[in-house]
């Protein structure tokens, strides 16, 4: 028989997300897939239940109620412990599930013998970067921080001549260059201000320069060797951190505009901006932090608040592409529909090949247990 995908609406405040678009419901019951949606699932990213009904979607009334019929259950974050323990025997589970942090729900869903995938576990290898959520996500978080920035700054991006005065373009700093970096990178140089960047990753320095930024980092030895075979950052020496603080010290005194994005997977993320250097910062400028999660790259940086120092705004971000929603969620279930793909066979029939690397590396909770190495492991288990 053919499964039944099950899209349930997100449960955690501030989340405006939805893991399916009319685009994807169409695609799988084209293909003889069922699809169910929980009734308003989709409002926040301005998709009507109408919308989804349209692409051949039927309406559930609850989560539990959505939850109870899917074969498949597609979520953009972690499901509520009502909603898996609505879940069938043996039902498949896709979420971007915080599975380092969120410990309840993968021993509920373990425990419920569901069948879970981690969307921020997918592998970066080329064949998965359709289903690569992290960049999806980070790359609009990227653009949007930059737009928050703007918005909250009291002068101008761009540099503008005009009989009354010439304003002066704003200076842009941007700390890691991942994906929301280049994008925020990008975006700032759109609207005109002068961007400057820096990470601890040496090939970013090209790409720095491809987008018209200035790079600025101390290059010495460690830093030619400050990348993983993953292409992900280290942890930096305390020696280089201090090194790479002076220099920044003096950068980011004259900055308008500070963008944070510096994450470590699995780690806190590295404080970047002192509280000296905060203090040291013109009135009326603003610190953007899309590490806020990860406990922040500002120090003084509370999450989904704006604190003021001295006239200097520090704003830090635990969700910024729910501000983003409707494009975020386009994008995301994109990711989700080519993950499906490695799930269904052409009959419409859940059939995954748990060979599979992609499959191998994202399954997080099967047969009664936890199963991924990185959870398991000493320390982080
Ligand atoms: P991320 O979200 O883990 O970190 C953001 C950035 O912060 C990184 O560039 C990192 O080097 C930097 N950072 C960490 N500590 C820092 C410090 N102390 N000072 C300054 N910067 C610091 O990174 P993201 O966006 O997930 O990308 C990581 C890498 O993976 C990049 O090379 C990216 O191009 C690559 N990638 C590869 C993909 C693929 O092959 N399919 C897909 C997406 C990304």
């Amino acid at each position: 028989m053919a499964v039944t995908i099950a899209v349930l609406k997100e449960t955690h405040a501030n989340e405006a997300r939805v893991a399916a678009t009319p685009e994807t419901v169409k695609k799988w019951t084209g293909a003889g897939l069922a699809v169910t949606i929980e009734t308003g699932a989709g409002l926040g990213a301005a998709i009507t239940d109408d919308a989804y009904t349209g692409a051949g979607a039927t309406i559930a009334a609850t989560g539990t109620e959505a939850a109870a019929r899917g074969d498949i259950v597609l979520k953009v974050r972690n499901p509520s412990a009502a909603e898996i323990a609505a879940l069938k025997p043996g039902a498949t589970v896709i979420a971007l599930l915080d599975a380092h942090r969120e410990k309840e729900t993968l021993q509920a869903l373990a425990t419920k013998g569901a069948t879970a995938y981690a969307m921020e576990f997918v592998p970066r290898i080329t064949r998965a970067q359709v289903m690569d959520a992290l960049s999806s996500q980070a790359n609009l978080a990227g653009y949007r921080a930059v737009i928050e920035a703007a918005a909250a700054y009291g002068k101008a991006f761009p540099m503008m001549m005009t009989a009354a005065g010439t304003v002066a373009p704003a200076k842009a700093f941007i700390m890691g260059v991942g994906v929301a970096g280049l994008q925020a990178i990008a975006t700032a140089r759109r609207l005109g201000a002068v961007v400057t960047a820096t990470d601890v990753r040496p090939a970013t320095k090209e790409q720095v320069e491809s987008l018209g930024g200035k790079f600025l980092a101390v290059e010495d030895e460690e830093f030619k060797n400050a990348q993983t075979a993953g292409g992900y950052a280290k942890e930096m020496s305390a020696e280089y951190k201090a090194k790479q603080a002076a220099l920044v010290s003096s950068h980011i005194a004259k900055q308008d505009i500070v963008i944070t994005t510096a994450l470590i997977p699995g780690r806190a993320a590295p404080i970047l901006v002192t509280k000296e250097q905060v203090a040291s910062m013109k009135p009326g400028s603003v610190l953007i932090d899309l590490a806020a999660p990860q406990g922040g790259n500002v120090e003084g940086c509370v999450a989904d608040q704006i604190v003021d120092v001295n006239g200097v705004k520090i704003i830090g971000f635990s969700n910024i592409v729910t501000n983003i929603a409707t494009d975020a969620s386009a994008l995301y279930a994109k990711n989700l529909q080519a993950f499906v793909g490695l799930l269904v066979n052409k009959e419409g029939a859940l059939a995954p090949d748990m060979e599979d690397e992609i499959l191998k590396g994202s399954l997080v909770t099967n047969g009664g247990a936890i199963v991924h190495p990185a959870l398991n492991a000493q320390g982080q288990g």
